[in-house]
């Protein structure tokens, strides 16, 4: 077994694992056991999605990590959801399977620069999308996710004067839903922002009758030519009940195995990126996978800790959020 210190320096467990052991079985076992509970998010591997007891976007990942009542909660995804479950659970244990499983959004607004910018715009409440560091969340009012940021603005007085981070390309669209003029941090997420308008367009021509479905962390170039923008509960949501037959998504890659499952029949394209390499994966979502996730439920590491006193203060914009989605019906 791995000591703490090499789990802390590496990211992850690197023991070795007997080949012929059935990971699915031996999860399952451990789960009991310790009675824990596995979140997912959808741009999980297909293997964790299987195994998930819940997958979600980010507001349902948010919610059923309040309700658990696991004694750990082992997050399939990245470092600031795990963190935000750790916020909402103070007293449970919060694992991660790969501890530097991190987020090119959230990096791009460190706490420090964030609080200058603050300061700027005394009169401003502060909204942060989920995906930042617990840090930052601790420094604003309210946080939304993708599937409610539209409606929680829209709850606030119209005369509110709004800081919106940290991502630039869905607070523009947000700002442009709701009509209102909010000041945008520059973060963005360095997947949704590899999409090529030009390839994806080419490839319409080429099937007219899909739908293009978009993640609103896409550039405004890419949301022109969607036909339906949402969380990615929404896109998989929308891709179900449309009675369209194919689909163009511009999301993270892990969302088709869902789509996939549910929709037998339907055919569904990732988006072109414009990187080299052609594909639509998140570097740090993808730093999880079955082995690792069994690794850290047997050795109980790594865990996410969050200090007391950021959890006093981020648990407030966190629990806001809750409450106004629950009376939304969101
Ligand atoms: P949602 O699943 O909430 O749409 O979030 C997308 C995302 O980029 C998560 O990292
Ligand atoms: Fe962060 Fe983007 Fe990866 Fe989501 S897809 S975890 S926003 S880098």
């Amino acid at each position: 077994m791995n000591t703490f210190e090499e789990i802390n320096v590496k990211g992850f467990a690197d023991e070795y694992i007997d080949p012929t052991l059935d990971l699915f079985a031996e999860i399952d076992k451990l789960k009991k056991e310790k009675n824990a509970v596995i979140l997912a998010h959808y741009y999980q591997e297909g293997d964790i999605q299987d195994i998930a007891d819940y997958i979600g976007d980010s507001l349902g990942l948010s919610q059923q990590a309040a309700k658990t009542d696991a004694d750990i909660i082992v997050f399939a995804g990245v470092h600031f959801m795990a963190e935000t479950a750790k916020i909402l659970s103070p007293d449970k244990k919060v694992l991660l399977p790969d501890l530097k499983a991190g987020c090119s959004l959230a990096d791009s607004c460190p706490p420090h620069l964030f609080r200058k910018f603050k300061e700027q715009y005394p009169d401003h409440l502060v909204i942060t999308y989920v995906n930042c560091t617990a840090e930052l969340k601790a420094l604003s009012d309210i946080v939304c996710t993708s599937s409610n940021a539209v409606q929680i603005v829209e709850s606030l007085p119209k005369d509110q004067k709004i800081i919106f981070g940290p991502d630039r390309n869905l607070g523009a669209w947000v700002a442009k839903k709701t009509g209102r003029d909010l000041v945008l941090w520059n973060g963005a997420c360095m997947v949704h922002e590899i999409f090529s308008r030009e390839k994806i367009t080419k490839l319409k021509e080429r099937h007219p009758d899909a739908k293009i479905l978009a993640h609103p962390e896409c550039e405004e170039v890419i949301l022109e030519l969607a036909d339906y923008i949402g969380s990615t509960t929404g896109i998989l949501k929308y891709a179900t009940n449309s009675p369209a037959k194919e689909f163009i998504v511009a999301t993270e890659s892990g969302i088709m195995h869902q789509m996939e499952k549910d929709n037998p029949d339907k055919v569904f394209i990732p988006a072109p990126p414009n990187n080299l390499c052609a594909c639509n994966d998140c570097p740090h979502m993808k730093r999880n996978t079955l082995e690792k996730l069994y690794l850290c439920l047997k050795n109980e590491m790594p865990e996410v800790e969050v200090p007391a006193h950021i959890i006093k203060e981020a648990v407030k914009p966190i629990e806001r959020m809750l409450e106004i989605s629950a009376k939304l019906g969101l």
